[in-house]
């Protein structure tokens, strides 16, 4: 056991993919889980999957006030949330001289604002409580670049440098914030993106392992940083991508 017992969690996206493979691995470790998704029937499954520890809460990350009722609603219902994990996020694949404008709005608003909304949303409690783990989910396409992803690896770079930044600042509070990239992960967002069967295996040789990452091995970096065996680490970003990226 590693301090997640009877920790509350609050996971964005974790209707499917990968957040429901955070949400699922942190409730397996004790934790009691706010199941959040803009898609209410997926948020339900997954708390219904956990069991009594998980409530399901319907949000829209991008939405101020809605991010604000639903961290009322999980605190009152479970408690002062402990980890909040920034997992909700979007992309289309295209080339950049390709996308609208509409697009890229609708990529920074959820994969960079969305977790800026959240992180404020919980800070404040946080603060005053003087302890709390935030985990945001980026992607090595933040650090290395992606062809065809030019704003979502933009959005993603921003979300790694508000985290180091917010970091810094939230130390001296004993609040770690961190952030997770994973690789190309078989989820429904991927297998969407990737209609495209060549792109799947040329993205799939290019990773050293040569295979896709599980959402569950997305999921135990996740529990390590928001257990009490990562105490001191902060600011930090960890791929797991099968060394895609070794920077
Ligand atoms: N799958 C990959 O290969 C991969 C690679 C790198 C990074 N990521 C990142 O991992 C995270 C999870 O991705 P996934 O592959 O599981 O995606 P997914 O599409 O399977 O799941 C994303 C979840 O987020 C929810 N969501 C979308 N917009 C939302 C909003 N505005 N408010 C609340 N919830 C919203 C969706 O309903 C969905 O349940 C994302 O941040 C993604 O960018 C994924």
């Amino acid at each position: 056991m590693r301090g997640l017992e009877g920790k509350v969690a609050f996971v964005t996206g974790a209707g499917r993919g990968i957040g429901e493979a955070i949400a699922k691995r942190l409730a397996a470790e004790g934790a009691k889980v706010a199941v959040a998704d803009i898609i209410e029937d997926n948020a339900r499954q997954t708390a219904d999957a956990i069991g009594a520890a998980a409530i399901a809460i319907a949000v829209d990350v991008t939405n101020s006030a809605a991010v604000r009722a639903a961290v009322a609603e999980c605190e009152k219902r479970l408690g002062p949330i402990d980890v909040l994990v920034n997992n909700a996020g979007w992309d289309k694949i295209e080339p950049f001289i390709e996308s609208r404008e509409e697009t890229w709005d609708k990529v920074i608003a959820i994969n960079l604002k969305g977790p800026i909304i959240c992180i404020r949303a919980v800070l404040e409690g946080m603060i005053a409580r003087g302890k709390g783990r935030i985990v945001s989910i980026a992607s090595d396409a933040g650090r290395v670049g992606s062809t065809g992803e030019a704003v979502y690896s933009g959005a993603k770079s921003g979300l790694i440098g508000f985290s180091k930044t917010l970091a810094r600042e939230m130390a001296r509070h004993h609040i770690n914030v961190n952030v997770v990239c994973p690789g190309p992960t078989g989820t429904p967002l991927l297998k969407q993106a990737m209609q495209n069967s060549k792109l799947m295996e040329s993205l799939v040789r290019a990773v050293p392992f040569r295979r896709l990452a599980e959402p569950d091995e997305i999921a135990s970096a996740v529990a390590f940083l928001a257990s009490d065996d990562a105490g001191f680490i902060t600011g930090q970003t960890l791929s797991v991508s099968g060394g895609l990226t070794m920077i």
